[in-house]
């Protein structure tokens, strides 16, 4: 007996188990086998990932005080599907919900043989002590082991198999019933060589603020631009196709754009909304974190803006190349590119030696016809422990803007509202006492806003336009009041990572945010998780499957959600790059409208989610959250229209023909066929 196995008997024995859970049953013919011997990262759950002897969160299993080492930590809801041939004898084991959630969640696991339900844990609450089972399964082919969210949402359902244990025949083995993962396939048809006009159809800027556009387009080149109905103060480069300048006055201006090459023409209607309001649309670039995280230099930074050029993305409407956390100084690595003064003898804030030049950035980058973005925290610290704005606020934002920075992502990171207390008492030191948590509920409207007007009111009086990212994570209902701090997107959720639960657990709860989504402020379910990430330094391909990276681009499309690139840029493959130039798709996400996709259809595990495009059309995603190929279908009843309509998959960019009454279309495991519904003229 390993020591391992001793623990769980003691963790067992505790719960008067030991006759079987745990003990080794030494027999000729049957052997026991822990199931978290096997690989369960990618089996399906609503969150997070599947992992063998931790919780889902990555820690010991924990129920009502009784820890346990084997098992398997997963989370609602979910399903480990087990082929056992008929070979197995017994299955057993102590299963509750994690203490990691403080409290919070709720779960039912239940066993199912053959299809059959076999044994059911009713529900199962914070601190509800581990409950037994032990069953047997003699002559069963398939086993499903079931956690569900109790029918009260799934969040906080971590939910623990702890102890769990399978007896087979001698020299039997259990296997994952997982489907089989197709290869990568690219649906996006070549862009055509003759011109076609793409990217954002409306512009929004302050007047008085430099004008900076790059009209978006494919096509042969060379290309020559012009455009009917520039507004006063505003002039084109025929050859780049760069519209800058200066407006004075607020009003809206209709403009026609051109690109000609050998080929052909294009045109398209373009809107300059001179206002109060930019980020009309939401935001299309890149962010250095899920790829490179605290690694971050300038020269990833310069590279990842060459790449936005040479890979064509540019010519699809994508704008941003954004600096996430870690361009600043922090306050105690050992790693000398990290070190340096905070800020000079003035109190500007000094970027850590990977960023020697931050002007000669901004310029790089600004010449590629890109807009750059940068990232701070209203506390002393960032997230990683870099400097921020906390005291320092205008003086940052004056210095974002002499910078030449046009985006800022505002992390709360170290922020808590005990820093206010002191903020006029400079001998004060934020780290002494910064750190001070309160209790959530301790917190008014006011003190989650607080931070994120002051900065608000900083970058009001920037003679420059600095796209507002709030980071959050969704707390204090955000969404709710984002616009009035003037928000031009806030996240809605922790962090994403490229795993099936965590984006379609994410993705999937964006339903009913969609009246907060609009013109100028989106909310943002977080960056896009394809491609090669990894947090830095050490890459890898995303654990996306191909039909999940075509859910994630689509729902994030139909979301009107800002699309930041979250890979490496110097190294996108064709299936990557075919994910993120299909114009028709991306055109779903930039409509004018700026409206928010709902879900209009929920069948077990596969939903319909539409969006009301400008145009009369619905955009709509038919989901399948399934592990197996299953038919989706949509009636028009449930999208408010009737009568023959045109459908037209985006992805292919085909029409499928007209259809009355509903649609209905295969739809491979975790995949999405995504299509346009128009009233047939
Ligand atoms: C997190 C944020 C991430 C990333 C990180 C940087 O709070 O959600 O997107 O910005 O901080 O430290």
């Amino acid at each position: 007996m390993n020591k391992r196995d001793v623990r769980s008997m003691i963790a067992c024995a505790a719960l008067g188990v030991a006759s079987w859970c745990g003990a080794q049953t030494a027999s000729d013919k049957t052997e026991d086998i822990w199931l978290s011997t096997l690989d369960v990262s990618r089996i399906e759950q609503g969150w997070g990932q599947g992992r063998s002897n931790r919780t889902v969160d990555n820690r010991r299993m924990t129920i009502a005080g009784k820890s346990f080492e084997q098992g398997i930590g997963t989370h609602a809801n979910s399903i480990i599907p087990l082929k056992v041939d008929g070979k197995a004898v017994k299955i057993s084991g102590c299963v509750g919900l994690d203490d990691e959630t403080g409290g919070r969640g709720s779960i039912i696991f239940s066993v199912k043989a053959d299809g059959k339900e076999i044994w059911n844990s009713g529900t199962m609450k914070p601190q509800t002590p581990a409950k037994v089972f032990s069953l047997d399964i003699k002559g069963v082919k398939t086993l499903d082991l079931v956690v569900s969210d109790a029918g009260d949402g799934y969040d906080y359902d971590h939910a623990d198999w702890a102890d769990l244990k399978i007896t087979m025949l001698s020299g039997a083995k259990p296997t994952l019933d997982m489907p089989e993962i197709e290869e990568p396939y690219i649906l996006t048809p070549k862009p055509k060589p003759t011109p076609r006009i793409n990217g954002t159809k409306v512009f929004g800027v302050r007047p008085g603020s430099p004008f900076f556009f790059r009209i978006a387009a494919t096509g042969d080149r060379p290309m020559t631009f012009s455009a009917d109905g520039l507004p006063e103060g505003l002039t084109l480069d025929a050859k780049t196709g760069q519209i800058s300048g200066k407006l004075t006055k607020e009003g809206e201006y209709k403009v026609m754009l051109h690109a000609r090459n050998a080929l052909g023409e294009a045109e398209r209607e373009f809107k300059i909304v001179c206002g109060p309001t930019i980020g009309l649309t939401p935001a299309m670039g890149w962010n250095s974190w899920n790829c490179f995280a605290s690694a971050v230099t300038a020269e990833d930074i310069k590279a990842a803006a060459d790449a936005m050029v040479e890979s064509g993305l540019i010519d699809h409407g994508w704008m941003y190349i954004n600096i996430d956390d870690y361009w600043m100084v922090h306050r105690n690595s050992d790693d000398p590119s990290l070190q340096g003064p905070h800020r000079d003898q003035d109190g500007k804030i000094l970027p850590n030696p990977r960023f020697p030049d931050m002007p000669g950035l901004t310029d790089y980058v600004h010449d590629l016809g890109l807009r750059i973005g940068l990232y701070s925290s209203p506390g002393p610290w960032s997230c990683g422990g870099c400097v921020t704005s906390f005291r320092y606020e205008e003086q940052d934002a004056t210095q974002y803007a002499e910078w030449g920075f046009d985006y800022l992502k505002y992390d709360w990171c170290s922020y808590n509202k005990g820093l206010e207390e002191h903020r006029d008492d400079l001998s004060w030191d934020p780290n002494s006492g910064g750190n001070i948590t309160y209790a959530n509920n301790s917190y008014t409207l006011e003190d989650h806003q607080r931070p994120y007007v002051i900065m608000q009111k900083a970058l009001a009086k920037q003679p420059r336009d600095i796209i507002y990212s709030l980071c959050q994570y969704g707390t204090a209902d955000v969404w709710k009041w984002g616009p009035d701090v003037g928000g031009n997107s806030w996240r809605t959720t922790q962090d994403i990572n490229d795993s099936w639960g965590s984006m379609s657990g994410i993705g999937f709860r964006q339903d009913g945010l969609e009246a907060y989504a609009g013109p100028g402020h989106f909310n943002d379910p977080d960056m896009l998780v394809i491609g090669k990430v990894g947090w830095g330094p050490q890459l890898r391909d995303s654990r996306l499957t191909p039909n999940e990276q075509y859910t994630h681009i689509s729902l994030w499309s139909l979301l009107a959600s800002p699309l930041l690139i979250g890979c490496d840029m110097t190294q996108l493959d064709d299936f990557t790059l075919s994910l993120l130039t299909n114009d028709e798709v991306i055109e779903v996400n930039q409509d004018p409208l700026g409206r928010q996709a709902s879900r209009v259809a929920l069948d077990g595990q596969l939903e319909v989610w539409a969006k009301e495009m400008e145009d009369g059309s619905k955009a709509v995603g038919l989901f399948n959250r399934a592990n197996r190929e299953a038919t989706v279908t949509v009636k028009w009843s449930d999208l408010g229209i009737e009568g023959q309509q045109v459908v037209r998959d985006l992805w292919r960019q085909e029409d499928l023909g007209n259809f009355e009454n509903k649609f209905e279309a295969k739809v491979g495991r975790h995949g999405v066929v995504l299509v346009k519904i128009s009233p047939k003229k």
